[in-house]
């Protein structure tokens, strides 16, 4: 018996990374899945390895910023499967980058309406049929760049603590129906988001990423569709609108420490006692 055994579950973003690991993991715990995603190969690709994982698995192609689409993803989940329990909104793109002053509306506009719109639209039209099954779970992927600034990510910065923010508001909406919602912010994770596929960068990329944390290794879509798993399941039941670090530890502070030059051991010796400073 899995830990999602007989459960309904929609996932966007599953042709790739972390919505595809988590439909698989998803899958091996016993849930059916509909795989979202604009990209199909990658989403029929998504279907077979969930369904070589034990579980039941359909393919909607979806634009997580269009209403319509949104409306007919719930529908074939319906339509297929019966009900929804559970709803991971997890789309992403990297939108806008770059200076602030050279930023289009346009594509500021394109940026929200994927990362913050899709979180929304995805929240409005899974609730109905949670409340008719009595209750559910939502979650959303929103980011540490929800949490912190990121030089050159402005759009995305703002997007994601929108969707962090969204999280608490709506979680207070619906916890009177059961329906949980929480969001998972991850740190550096080794995803084409980031490696684009291109040859050899995802290798390079795991190397740079076991740096940018405390935690010696890259991030990887697994961590993530672990928390997803505890959030979707049962054994969340009394937690909603929390925002869940999955980073590493990136967030957690920095230190001097770290820094092995003259001056940052002049601040804070590598051992010892630093007494009052008039001391020396
Ligand atoms: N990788 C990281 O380091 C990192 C860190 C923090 C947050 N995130 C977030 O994690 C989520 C998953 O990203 P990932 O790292 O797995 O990247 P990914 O590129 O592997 O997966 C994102 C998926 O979203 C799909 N997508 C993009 N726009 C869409 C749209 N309009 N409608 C439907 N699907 C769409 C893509 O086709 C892709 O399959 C995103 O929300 C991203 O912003 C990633």
């Amino acid at each position: 018996m899995g830990r999602l055994s007989g459960k309904v579950a929609i996932i966007t973003g599953a042709s790739s990374g972390m919505g595809r690991a988590t439909s698989i993991r998803f899958a091996g715990e016993g849930a059916s899945i509909v795989v979202a995603d604009l990209n199909q190969e990658g989403g029929e690709a998504s279907v077979r390895e969930c369904k070589e994982n034990g579980g039941n698995a359909v393919f909607q192609k979806t634009d997580v910023s269009a209403e319509a689409e949104i409306k007919a993803l719930v529908a074939r989940a319906v339509k297929e499967f019966g009900r929804v329990d559970i709803m991971y909104n997890n789309a992403g793109i990297g939108g806008a980058v770059g200076p602030l002053e050279e930023i289009s509306v346009e594509d500021w506009d394109k940026s929200q309406a994927v990362l913050l719109r899709g979180v929304f639209l995805g929240i409005k039209h899974s609730v109905p049929e949670m409340r008719k099954v009595g209750g559910g779970s939502i979650i959303s992927t929103a980011s540490v760049a929800g949490l912190r600034g990121f030089q050159g990510l402005h759009a995305y910065c703002a997007a994601k603590a929108g969707v962090v923010n969204l999280t608490r508001s709506a979680s207070l909406e619906f916890a009177k129906d059961k329906i949980r919602i929480n969001c998972i912010c991850p740190g550096g994770i080794n995803t084409p988001i980031l490696h684009r596929n291109q040859p050899g960068v995802k290798e390079a990329m795991e190397d740079f990423l076991a740096k940018g944390q405390p935690y010696p290794r890259a991030g990887h879509p697994e961590d993530i569709a672990a928390m997803a798993l505890f959030l979707a399941s049962d054994d969340s039941e009394f937690v909603t609108g929390q925002a869940m670090v999955v980073d590493g530890g990136l967030t957690v502070g920095s230190g001097f420490a770290n820094q092995r030059t003259d001056t940052a051991q002049q601040i804070l010796p590598p051992r010892g006692f630093m007494g009052p400073s008039f001391e020396g």
